[in-house]
């Protein structure tokens, strides 16, 4: 929401209070948790009271989360969420047996309104339009059509179903499926992957963020927000951050942080000290507004196998121009430090970016083509043979450490986690390689490779069929 829609609340706030008094858990309430401020006000529907009363008794947890939210002093109940739309396929039938119960609190027939399970985007930007628009067009909601465009263990179908359900969809988002009976295909549930595909096409899961149900604006701003995915040998921000000056401070001033300040007025020096992931990706900062596209502000594609510009990179190419994302990045530095040290910080980025491409990448890139094209590498599938494991690790995991490093000040990934592991795999790389081209051997292929089961179909939900 603007700016202006929340000085508004501030004002429906304000008066709400002074009606407010804390409803006491009554009585029979023994195992409710202890909310202090809630009240059931009037204008709210019946079916609206029922969720909510019901809710209170069956799931406490979530009962307790949503009345302690944002929303539920702005008036906004399960059903301004849950309520089925228009076009929306995942009603819960098996839910409406529950108005049935008379011995739960207001299980009647008449309290029963068809609700859906699964609250995406779209549902969402009913209330929070630009949010979901920015969203939108972020690489995060695009993402499973870009790993299928790339990616080799999916392409190559080179792990099973499972691995990647529990592995690269829990982070990358699975395309959730309904059966005839309209039940949600446990294959593909639960998720709250970035860039799943709901059933009513949006694309993506505020709550990767924003935990449901709280919705707290300070959770988001936090590291450990992205910290689920970002993390690990191949995209370690996390770790980066820790060691950085900027994850120091987080820690050391966390007690005067101020993480509640209102969506797009969080400002540096009064709000906080320590820039955080958010501060610097997402949030507004001196001139450069709050954006839930996460694909602005950078210059460069650091995860790609080539370091090349967003706007050149061939599955996605981002619609921005990276000078004009880069002086938006700096106005964010600028805002705690000099001209200098950003200029400066920014021409070590750019010579470790040069020096990975040219010195260690397009080298060992043109080895693995000579392999393949004299035959002595076999291009059917990628990750069976010694060697494609070793170019892979080269530039997906060291050679991206390497840049993540310098490109968010972390000395220990720039150099020892990154470059010189990414020498010590070149050297390796290269004694392999150059001991088949002499002998003129072909490269051993695993033979059995291990759970080589997954589908190698692309989903139609995000290729549809011409
Ligand atoms: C009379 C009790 C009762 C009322 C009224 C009620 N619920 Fe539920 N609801 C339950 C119980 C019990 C469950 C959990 C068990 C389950 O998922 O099978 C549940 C489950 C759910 C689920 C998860 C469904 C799924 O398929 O995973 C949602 C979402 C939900 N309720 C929302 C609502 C909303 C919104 C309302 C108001 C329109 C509401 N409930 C009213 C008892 C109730
Ligand atoms: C601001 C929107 C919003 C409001 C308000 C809201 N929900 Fe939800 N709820 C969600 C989202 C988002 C999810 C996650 C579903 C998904 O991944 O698509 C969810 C999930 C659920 C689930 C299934 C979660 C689980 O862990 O099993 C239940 C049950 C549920 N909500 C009940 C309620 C009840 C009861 C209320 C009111 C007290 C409520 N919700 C209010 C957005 C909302
Ligand atoms: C029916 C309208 C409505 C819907 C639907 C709705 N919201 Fe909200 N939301 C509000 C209002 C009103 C506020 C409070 C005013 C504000 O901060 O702008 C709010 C505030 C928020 C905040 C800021 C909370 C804070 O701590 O300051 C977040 C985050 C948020 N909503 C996320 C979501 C997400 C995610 C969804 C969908 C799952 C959603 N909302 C659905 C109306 C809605
Ligand atoms: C722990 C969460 C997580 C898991 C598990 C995970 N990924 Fe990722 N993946 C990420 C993140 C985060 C990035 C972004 C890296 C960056 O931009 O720095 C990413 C990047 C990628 C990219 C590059 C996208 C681009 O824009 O170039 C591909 C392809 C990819 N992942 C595929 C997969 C596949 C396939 C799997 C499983 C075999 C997988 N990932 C498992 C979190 C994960
Ligand atoms: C649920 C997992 C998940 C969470 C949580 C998450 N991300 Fe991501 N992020 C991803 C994945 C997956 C990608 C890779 C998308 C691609 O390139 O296909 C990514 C990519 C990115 C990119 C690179 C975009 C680009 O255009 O290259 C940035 C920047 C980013 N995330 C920032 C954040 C920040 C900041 C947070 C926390 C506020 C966050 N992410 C939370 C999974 C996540
Ligand atoms: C990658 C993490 C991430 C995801 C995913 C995400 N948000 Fe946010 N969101 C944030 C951050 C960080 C902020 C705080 C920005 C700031 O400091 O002002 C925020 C703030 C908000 C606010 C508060 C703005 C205000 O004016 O009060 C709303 C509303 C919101 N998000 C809605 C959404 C909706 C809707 C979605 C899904 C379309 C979504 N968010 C997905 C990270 C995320
Ligand atoms: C001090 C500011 C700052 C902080 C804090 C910060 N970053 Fe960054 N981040 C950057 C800069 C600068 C770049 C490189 C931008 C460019 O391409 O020009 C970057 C790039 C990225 C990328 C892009 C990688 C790619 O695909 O090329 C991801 C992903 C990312 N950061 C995630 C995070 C996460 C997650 C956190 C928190 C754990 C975080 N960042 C904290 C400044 C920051
Ligand atoms: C909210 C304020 C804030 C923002 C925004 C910010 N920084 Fe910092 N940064 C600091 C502070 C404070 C220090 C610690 C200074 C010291 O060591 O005395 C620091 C330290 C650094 C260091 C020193 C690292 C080391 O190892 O000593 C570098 C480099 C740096 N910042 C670069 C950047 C860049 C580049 C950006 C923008 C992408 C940025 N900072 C954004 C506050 C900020």
């Amino acid at each position: 929401m603007k700016r202006t829609s929340y000085s508004q609340w501030i004002a429906v706030f304000a008066v709400m209070s002074f009606l407010a008094f804390p409803v006491m858990v009554s009585a029979r309430a023994n195992n409710f948790p202890k909310v202090k401020e809630y009240r059931i006000e009037r204008s709210m529907p019946p079916e609206a009271v029922a969720c909510i009363e019901c809710h209170r008794a069956t799931t406490p947890g979530i009962f307790a989360d949503w009345a302690k939210s944002r929303h539920a002093n702005a008036n906004i109940t399960c059903l301004d969420c849950h309520l089925v739309q228009p076009g929306d396929a995942d009603i819960a039938k098996g839910h409406e047996q529950y108005y049935g119960r008379s011995n739960l609190p207001y299980g009647q027939e008449k309290y029963r309104v068809p609700i859906a399970a699964i609250v995406t985007p779209k549902d969402c930007s009913r209330c929070h339009p630009d949010e979901a628009i920015q969203y939108g067009r972020s690489k995060h909601a695009n993402t499973l059509e870009i790993i299928w465009k790339i990616d080799p263990w999916l392409n190559d179908g080179m792990n099973s179903n499972n691995e990647r359900k529990t592995g690269c969809f829990t982070c990358h988002g699975t395309v959730v499926k309904l059966d005839e009976k309209g039940n949600i295909d446990p294959k593909t549930w639960p998720n709250v992957g970035v860039g799943r595909v709901n059933p009513d096409g949006s694309k993506g899961s505020c709550t990767s963020c924003h935990t449901r149900h709280r919705f707290w604006v300070g959770e988001a701003r936090m590291p450990e927000a992205c910290d689920q995915c970002h993390l690990g040998p191949d995209h370690p921000q996390i770790e980066i951050y820790e060691e950085s000056k900027h994850g120091t401070l987080y820690h050391a001033y966390k007690n005067e942080t101020n993480f509640n300040a209102a969506g797009g007025t969080w400002t540096p020096g009064v709000d906080y000290r320590a820039p955080t992931c958010a501060a610097c990706h997402m949030s507004g900062s001196g001139t450069v507004k709050t954006s839930h596209d996460v694909t602005e502000r950078l210059s460069w594609e650091t995860q790609a196998p080539l370091t090349i510009r967003p706007q050149n990179f061939k599955p996605f190419p981002a619609n921005t121009d990276w000078k004009a994302e880069r002086d938006k990045m700096k106005a964010i530095c600028l805002q705690c430090h000099g001209k200098s040290w950003v200029e400066d910080f920014y021409s070590g980025f750019d010579q470790a970016v040069k020096e990975y491409n040219d010195v260690y990448y397009k080298p060992a890139r043109a080895k693995l083509d000579e392999l393949y094209g004299k035959g002595l590498l076999d291009k059917t599938k990628f990750f069976d043979e010694h060697l494609e494991l070793q170019f892979y690790e080269l530039w997906h995991h060291e050679g991206r450490r390497a840049r993540m490093g310098a490109m968010m000040m972390a000395p220990d990934y720039a150099w020892w986690h990154g470059f010189y592991e990414v020498k010590s795999r070149f050297n390796e790389f290269n004694e392999e390689a150059d001991h088949l081209l002499k002998s003129g051997k072909k490269a051993y292929v695993y033979p059995d490779y291990p759970n080589a089961t997954g589908s190698t179909q692309k989903p139609v939900e995000v290729f549809p069929k011409k």
